[in-house]
């Protein structure tokens, strides 16, 4: 989603000038390749704390930042929240049942109203695609991060996915990600594409035709060039897809964006992209497997392989904790460590 936030960053950089500080992260479309390396690097660093006794570092101390979640999470509202609270901050939640969202105040409304509080950060969900950028561009003061936008973007998601594969595969330029299942609504898969792209992997879309995301595959929206992404292929034969792949990314069936007809029975999809363990096994010796979760453990991955050795998924929860405080404190302070005690 091209917004002129992102127009300005991008200008910036194509004049060689440092770009102004960061104050929102909407989506990776337009993080430079330094930009998520640094953040990465970061993530690292932090996630040292994690394996303290005691987690807690005073770098945001003084800070508040508010969660606003418009729909359902469990790893994405925690993360934020043990992020933030790992690193000082004040992190208050706010859902949308029981806050005045259900009285029909609207979400700038909303926001405006939690801006006046002098919050300094506000990391929203919400099921419409567009509703973070229309925050960023009417809130001066309080930044805004993106914890998924309907279908369109999950930035940190992708950011902890990149984490999770470099970690194991190190430099990930010219490694092969398979992207397997309901990528039409997916906010996880676009923000990965945009961030492995960045680092320079070659990414595989697979799944029924009727639920890939052509717009971004045939380009010419959402920021995409008219003849779509380089590097971004479609196979439809799973075992064909997934040969000689270094990771292997399922995506969850999106039961609640399905339009009528999109999606095949669940029997047949089960059989034609469920990941396997014999779909698995054609992978590259030690390909990772990975999942954003919450999984449909025997529909779009088979309940042996979830938490097999070469299953990443709770490594990518982990990851998620580490990545979020190292965007925490960027997007707060404008550095970019900040774990060391
Ligand atoms: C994802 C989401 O909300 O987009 N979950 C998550 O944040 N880990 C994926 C999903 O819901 O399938």
């Amino acid at each position: 989603m091209t917004t002129a936030l992102a127009e300005e960053r991008r200008d910036a950089r194509a004049d060689g000038a440092a770009p102004p500080r960061r104050r929102h992260a909407l989506d990776l479309d337009d993080f430079s390749r330094d930009e998520i390396t640094g953040l990465l690097d970061s993530a690292d660093a932090m996630r040292e704390l994690l394996r303290r006794s005691i987690k807690k570092a005073p770098s945001l101390r003084g800070k508040v930042i508010l969660t606003l979640f418009l729909e359902p999470s469990t790893r994405t509202r925690v993360s934020f929240e043990q992020a933030g609270k790992m690193l000082s901050a004040d992190v208050i939640n706010i859902s949308g049942s029981g806050s005045s969202a259900e009285k029909g105040e609207s979400l700038l409304n909303t926001a405006l109203t939690l801006q006046a509080m002098r919050a300094d950060l506000l990391v929203v969900r919400s099921p419409h695609s567009g509703a973070p950028y229309f925050l960023a561009r009417n809130l001066d003061r309080m930044g805004v991060v993106n914890a998924g936008d309907g279908r369109h973007a999950h930035p940190t998601q992708a950011l902890l996915d990149l984490m999770t594969m470099r970690r194991s595969l190190g430099d990930l330029a010219g490694k092969r990600v398979v992207i397997v299942g309901d990528a039409l609504h997916s906010r996880v898969a676009r923000s990965d594409v945009f961030g492995l792209r960045a680092l320079g992997a070659s990414v595989t879309l697979c799944g029924p035709p009727t639920l890939l995301p052509l717009d971004l595959l045939r380009g010419g929206g959402a920021g995409v060039p008219a003849a779509g992404i380089p590097g971004v292929s479609v196979e439809h034969d799973l075992d064909r897809a997934i040969a000689d792949a270094d990771a292997v990314i399922a995506l969850r069936i999106q039961q609640e964006r399905q339009e009528a007809g999109a999606l095949p029975g669940m029997r047949e999809y089960t059989r034609r992209w469920q990941v396997t363990e014999a779909r698995y096994r054609k992978a590259k010796p030690g390909a990772l497997l990975m999942h954003p979760g919450p999984m449909n453990e025997g529909i779009e991955i088979a309940s042996s392989l979830a938490h097999a050795p070469g299953a990443l998924i709770e490594e990518q929860v982990t990851n998620g904790v580490a990545v979020r405080m190292a965007l925490l404190y960027q997007l707060l302070t404008g550095e970019r460590e900040g774990g060391e005690a």
